[in-house]
């Protein structure tokens, strides 16, 4: 950091001060001036609109910082424009020598010497890695969530990355979409808690650590809505969805001090998110108090273009600045175009000066002024990667299993049990268990499912059936499965008669889900399903285990299948983790936060929808159903089983209070063994003015019982929980009748009712 530019900082912040009452209007005023905004004020009032604009800029990285060996034509111009102040931001640097060499240049060699921000995708770590988002909020363990994000925190900016674009806090309903992976599923409580938690682990305490980077809540809004589930498809939602299902966890972490947030390439009812004033002005910066900045995602400015909403590069700049997309990602439309919009008097000074402050004061708040370097440290990144926290991201791997089914507690294994055939080829596979998202992992560093069940039990034999995975398709990264061979079947076949008890570790490869990784079809992959069904055939006696990065559509294994555990893509520690569970060392605790379908016909399906006007089967034709299924769910949200049993008595509800309504139960371990279990509060109001679903979660508390232990919980339903946005998006308590749950899932457990005056 330049010595003097610091100390002049200093010098003006009275002068600043002045200045900054007066100008400092056009976004949402801040209560007090604090002395960040004096410095942010300072340092405005030197920048030349060219590097303002700069500092809305972020490229993505590709440069040999060892030597300026560019591997793309346009490097030397972004060389320069890192010179002149004319880049914000990088995506997609790492490694402590790499960020500080890129750091260096503006520090050093621009007029300013603003330091940049480096952003990544931790998704859900570093290099090493904890379960999928989706597989992580199975656990319901806010604690270990949140360690789970700060071991990535550690990991990443002990690397130089100071902000991760996450956490996705997108709600999902469709499985068919493969960004489900990287979020917390259906709920917008649990999905909004399990935000707060990420964030915090992200960000730490303080801002200002080493250890600390700042987190971006995405996609703002509506990406989860894709139409159909398929990628980067329209959402076209209600005003009601908007309010209550998919704003609240923008919301709840807002008001947590997120530092970014990032918009979307969806349309949102006809508007494209970067474009999207309503979104990004009205609600998140005006209503909200958004004090942080957005970014836009990946080129999703000039991606207006092809939504129809700009005719050119130059418009979308436009559009999406005065929108208050506050830094562009990758579409080259404010380096290009914003000087010149301001000139013109098509953008206000007063949009960029916003969108600047924003940007300096999150920099500001990082410390990056007072070290630049701070996350440079290359002495700590050989010793935290050496040293990484797998202690957390075992935890979490654990916590994170859900037992699906387990009839005649045919798990836990016995340790000394002989004769058992593993079969799949996932369970000797130490690279997809990794899970998509992991830029920064190392290939194929899982502990394997073989690797962590011979720990336990070396009386196996293995045979993988089929590959799932066969090859890349055109596409490089994209994995192509197996639809047709089934030459390996026999082999495993004959294993599974010899042996007592079979083990099938099936589902999905990790590039299955992700980003750009929609499927139509949404049950086991390839010739899976038939190697399942043939192995039934000579053996019954099979545990099934799942992998998978989306809910899968498995009504045949549901029917069969005696045991069956959801593991997701657990990360790093995926063999270890399933081992202890299936080995009954840790007693599985998880629950669905996303509701699993018989079928992909049923999608979406969610546990909290509305009643229709013909709800049930009155034995005729006319009622809201499917003619050829079911409209029950397979598995649904909140489930999940333990080797304990949990008894749920004594409901009992205290209304007198109507600002502070109470809810208990007794929950009771009545197995023999230690167990976690999570109590879950669901709500429904009987009449309301905008119809409400027909339960809604507003609190759950895990907690561990021993054998014969009880517990009594107790919710309390405050007008937080018990009102709703209408639509026009003013938040209403209406007095009235509510029906009340207390279960261990959202379609089991004590009901009851209470009136709210
Ligand atoms: C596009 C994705 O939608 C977004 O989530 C991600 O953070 C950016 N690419 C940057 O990699």
């Amino acid at each position: 950091m330049n010595n003097s530019l610091a100390k002049s900082y200093k010098g003006i912040l009275s002068v600043a001060l002045v200045i900054f009452c007066v100008s400092f209007s056009y976004s949402q005023k801040k209560s007090s001036v604090d002395s960040i905004q004096i410095k942010v004020e300072s340092l405005l009032k030197k920048m030349t609109l060219e590097e303002k604009v700069g500092q809305m800029n972020q490229y993505t990285g590709f440069w040999e910082v060892t030597g300026p060996a560019p591997k793309e034509g346009n490097a030397k111009l972004k060389y320069e424009h890192l010179r002149k102040g004319m880049v914000g931001s990088l995506l997609n640097v790492e490694g402590t020598t790499n960020v500080r060499k890129l750091q260096e240049i503006v520090v050093k060699e621009s007029r300013l010497g603003i330091p940049l921000l480096f952003g990544f995708d931790v998704i859900h770590g570093h290099k090493t890695l904890s379960p999928i988002p989706l597989g992580e909020s199975a656990s319901w363990d806010l604690d270990a969530i949140e360690k789970s994000a700060r071991a990535a925190a550690v990991e990443a900016s002990a690397v130089g990355i100071n902000w991760t674009f996450a956490p996705m806090v997108d709600i999902t309903r469709d499985a068919r979409w493969g960004r489900v992976m990287e979020g917390a599923g259906e709920d917008p409580y649990l999905g909004s808690k399990i935000g707060i938690a990420r964030v915090h682990g992200f960000q730490g305490d303080d801002l200002s650590a080493s250890t600390s980077i700042i987190a971006c809540a995405k996609h703002f809004a509506g990406y989860g809505f894709v139409e159909a589930g398929r990628e980067y498809n329209t959402v076209d939602v209600g005003t009601s969805t908007l309010y209550n299902i998919i704003l609240p966890p923008f919301k709840a972490v807002v008001d947590n001090n997120v530092r970014t947030v990032m918009n979307s390439f969806n349309v949102l009812n006809g508007i494209p998110s970067t474009g999207n004033k309503f979104l990004q002005r009205d609600i998140l910066k005006n209503k909200w108090h958004f004090d942080g900045f957005v970014i836009s995602d990946w080129a999703s400015g000039a991606e207006m273009i092809q939504h129809g909403f700009a005719k050119d590069l130059k418009q979308a700049a436009q559009i999406a600045a005065n929108a208050g997309s506050d830094m562009d990602m990758e579409s080259y439309a404010y380096v290009n175009y914003l000087k010149q919009l301001v000139e013109e008097g098509k953008v206000d000074i007063k949009v960029v000066d916003d969108a600047v402050r924003r940007v300096l004061r999150v920099k500001f708040e990082l410390g990056l002024f007072d070290n630049p370097y701070k996350y440079c440290d290359a002495k700590r990144e050989k010793e935290t990667i050496d040293h990484p926290n797998r202690a957390a991201v075992l935890d979490i791997a654990k916590k994170s299993i859900v037992l699906l089914k387990n009839e005649s507690n045919i798990l836990p294994l016995n340790k000394n049990q002989q004769s058992i055939a593993v079969i799949g080829s996932l369970a000797n596979d130490k690279n997809s268990p990794l899970g998509n998202w992991r830029l920064g992992s190392v290939d194929s560093t899982a502990v394997s499912f073989l690797e962590g069940f011979s720990k336990y039990n070396a009386n196996y034999k293995y045979a993988k059936g089929t590959n799932l995975a066969i090859g890349k398709t055109a596409f490089g990264s994209d994995i192509e499965i197996n639809e047709t061979d089934t030459s390996e079947f026999v082999e495993a076949i004959n294993l599974a008669k010899q042996s007592q008890m079979v083990i099938m570790v099936l589902g999905e490869h990790s590039h299955q889900s992700g980003e750009a990784r929609s499927r139509t079809k949404i049950g086991l992959p390839g010739v899976q399903q038939q190697l399942l069904e043939a192995v039934y055939k000579v053996n019954k006696n099979i545990v099934l285990v799942l992998m998978n990065g989306r809910p899968l559509a498995i009504p045949w294994a549901a029917e069969h299948i005696p045991a069956i555990l959801e593991t997701w893509e657990l990360g790093t520690e995926t063999g270890n983790a399933i081992a202890s569970v299936l080995f009954g060392d840790y007693n599985p605790s998880g629950k669905l936060p996303m509701t699993f379908p018989r079928s992909v016909g049923q999608c979406p399906i969610y546990y909290n929808h509305y009643n229709t006007g013909r709800p049930s089967p009155k034995g005729e034709v006319f009622w809201s159903h499917y003619i050829d299924e079911s409209v029950k769910p397979l598995y649904p949200f909140g489930y999940g089983l333990s080797y304990t049993k949990f008894e749920y008595s004594n409901l009992t509800i205290d209304s007198s209070n109507a600002k502070n309504i109470k809810v208990s139960a007794t929950i009771t371990n009545n197995g023999n063994r230690v167990g976690e279990e999570v109590a879950q509060l669901y709500i429904h109001q009987s009449v309301a003015s905008v119809v409400r679903p027909v339960k809604e979660l507003k609190g759950f508390e895990k907690f561990s019982l021993k054998p014969n232990e009880s517990k009594t919980i107790t919710f309390t339903l405050t007008d937080k929980e018990l009102g709703f946005y209408d639509n026009e998006g003013n938040y209403v308590v209406e007095p009235g009748d509510f029906d009340v749950m207390i279960g261990t899932s959202s379609q089991e457990g004590l009901v009851g009712s209470f009136t709210k005056k």
